[in-house]
């Protein structure tokens, strides 16, 4: 039998999610090559401080070594051997000077900018696979690579680990028309309507999201609702509709002057919003859900009231995603399931890889 075709995996962002791609990799690498002929081989890791590099392949060694740093949440830039303070750009070009072919390139950050690095991965002859939604969720001319190249891939950006971006493109790709796209795409919000319902304070109920660790450290990321605006841009983009940022209309759930307080200060004035709460809950009819509604002009993502038995499918964290089309007229197609986790999150972005890996290198 030949050799497996040896896949150079450049890692930015050893996180939650990053920690345990890394360790889904090196647990299903041998499995993988045998059936697909593909090695997919770490090169490099690097977190906000620097970069674990080796051109031939990072030792089970140094994987261990930068795991258990970031487990213990030390920098990879302090460790011996890392290149520390190279920034994500800069180090896509040093990959390919040192003559790294064909690589992978993984954004498994959360942070703005990283367009740049992964436009220039892909001039390099790269693949780039994201479970970060910020690059494809800027102004179109910036992020329309991402949607054109075929050597792209983003399935964890919406939904988690579900299949909610493979079965879009499916749709596009066999020439069906998508007309609307509706969906509950926060397992965080999800959570936190659950807890409304259910008749909890808003403030208790963002308190006990946070504290299930459902929140980003700063929990107006999920409630300013910018969260599903990216996801929703993200889902027109792929559609075929190459919408604006500002398209998507976002409801956010705290008023403007809330925005500038820090984190304490607005955990502390949080119950200040629960009358407003209660009063908007009993004035309307129907559970509160926060969803998307996207068509080809643009979006709204916002809390709506809905009926008890689409409620009822949508309890706790679960997304669900309907696509209403020219075949799946009558009836739309639905993806429904968790739509957050590390593990789930990190096998998308393995079977990205691998997808990539198989067709385009
Ligand atoms: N958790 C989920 O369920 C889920 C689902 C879907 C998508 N996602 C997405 O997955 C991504 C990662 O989430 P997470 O929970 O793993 O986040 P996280 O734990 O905050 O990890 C982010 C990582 O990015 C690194 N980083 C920051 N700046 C960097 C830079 N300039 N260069 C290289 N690395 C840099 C951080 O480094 P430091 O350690 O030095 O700070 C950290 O290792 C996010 O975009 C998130 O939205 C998560």
């Amino acid at each position: 039998m030949s050799e497996p075709r040896r896949i150079p995996i450049i890692v930015f962002g050893v996180g939650n999610v990053g920690r345990a791609f890394v360790s889904q990799l090196t647990q299903t690498r041998r499995t993988l090559a045998q059936r697909y002929g593909v090695d997919l081989q770490p090169v490099a890791l690097g977190d906000s401080s620097g970069m674990m590099f080796d051109p031939a392949g990072l030792s089970a060694e140094a994987l261990a070594s930068v795991i258990e740093a970031k487990n213990s949440r030390r920098k990879i830039g302090t460790l011996p051997g890392a290149l520390a303070g190279i920034a994500p750009r800069e180090f896509v070009d040093h990959a390919a000077a040192q003559g790294v072919p064909h690589a992978i390139v993984v954004d498994i950050t959360a942070i703005d900018g990283m367009d740049v690095p992964l436009r220039r991965a892909l001039e390099v002859g790269y693949s780039v696979v994201m479970a970060n939604k910020r690059p494809l969720a800027g102004p179109w001319e910036q992020a329309r690579i991402f949607f054109e190249s075929t050597r792209s891939g983003y399935e964890a950006t919406v939904g988690a680990g579900l299949p909610v971006i493979s079965t879009l493109r499916y749709l596009v790709d066999t020439g069906d028309e998508v007309h609307r796209i509706e969906g509950a795409l926060s397992g965080t919000l999800g959570f936190l309507c659950s807890r409304l319902e259910d008749g909890e304070p808003f403030s208790t109920a963002v308190l006990a999201a946070k504290a299930k660790g459902y929140t980003e450290p700063d929990p107006r990321d999920d409630l300013s609702g910018m969260d599903v605006a990216r996801k929703a841009l993200i889902l027109a983009r792929l559609a075929g509709w190459p919408l604006e940022p500002d398209q998507i209309r976002v409801d956010p759930l705290y008023p403007a002057e809330m925005a500038s307080l820090s984190v304490d200060e607005f955990m502390t004035q949080l119950p200040r919003l629960d009358s407003d709460f209660a009063a908007y809950m009993g004035a309307l009819v129907g559970v509160p859900r926060y969803l998307a509604e996207i068509n080809p002009s643009g979006g709204v993502v916002a809390l709506r009231m809905v009926g008890e038995r689409t409620a009822a499918q949508l309890r706790g964290t679960l997304n669900q995603v309907s696509f209403f089309t020219s075949r799946y007229a009558e009836h739309s197609l639905s993806v429904l399931g968790p739509g957050a986790g590390v593990e789930v999150t990190a096998s998308a972005v393995l079977q990205d890889c691998l997808l990539r890996a198989q067709h385009n290198v």
